[in-house]
């Protein structure tokens, strides 16, 4: 019967850690919780997500970075870049019409313009091209390289 106390500790404990390590800020943390309710991981948002905006019915969203933010894609170390707003569609498993976030391959600048999501991989849409990878590599949330303001 001690064990219960004990066991109720360690999972607070746990949730004061981990909001204590991976929110610096409410707004990520809410952010990060309706992505996971859509079936996404929370790495796919910079840490200087300032605000954001849902609409639950139609599934349009804003979202508003405190700057540009640069940011090495963990499996290939691709170079993406998110404008200050990013706009899309995001339902279940499929984020849409994505304006603000590019990617870097093939010596030039992309458009990324859409993510599906199937639980085990990320697949992202360039175009006509498109790439998956592990979800599981991106798990965290990633601060921006540097703190160039442009380019
Ligand atoms: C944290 O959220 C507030 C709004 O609640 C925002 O003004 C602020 O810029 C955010 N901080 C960071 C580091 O993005
Ligand atoms: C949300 O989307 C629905 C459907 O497109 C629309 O009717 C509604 O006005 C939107 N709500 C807001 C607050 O923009």
């Amino acid at each position: 019967m001690a064990a219960k106390p004990l066991l109720i500790f360690t999972i607070t404990a746990c949730i004061l850690r981990n909001v204590a390590v991976s929110s610096p800020n409410s707004t990520l943390t809410a952010a990060h919780a309706e992505l996971l309710e859509y079936g996404f991981p929370v790495g796919l948002l910079p840490a200087n997500l300032q605000a954001y905006d849902l609409n639950r019915t139609s599934g349009d969203f804003v979202l508003k970075l405190d700057d540009t933010c640069r940011i090495t894609l963990p499996p290939d170390n691709y170079l993406a870049t998110y404008s200050k707003k990013v706009t899309g569609k995001i339902v279940e498993n499929r984020i849409a019409g994505l304006d603000g976030i590019g990617v870097r391959a093939f010596f030039r600048w992309w458009r990324i313009s859409g993510i599906r999501s199937n639980g085990q991989d990320l697949t992202f849409e360039v175009g006509y091209i498109t790439k998956s990878f592990p979800s599981k590599d991106f798990d965290e949330s990633l601060e921006c390289e540097g703190k160039r303001s442009s380019s």
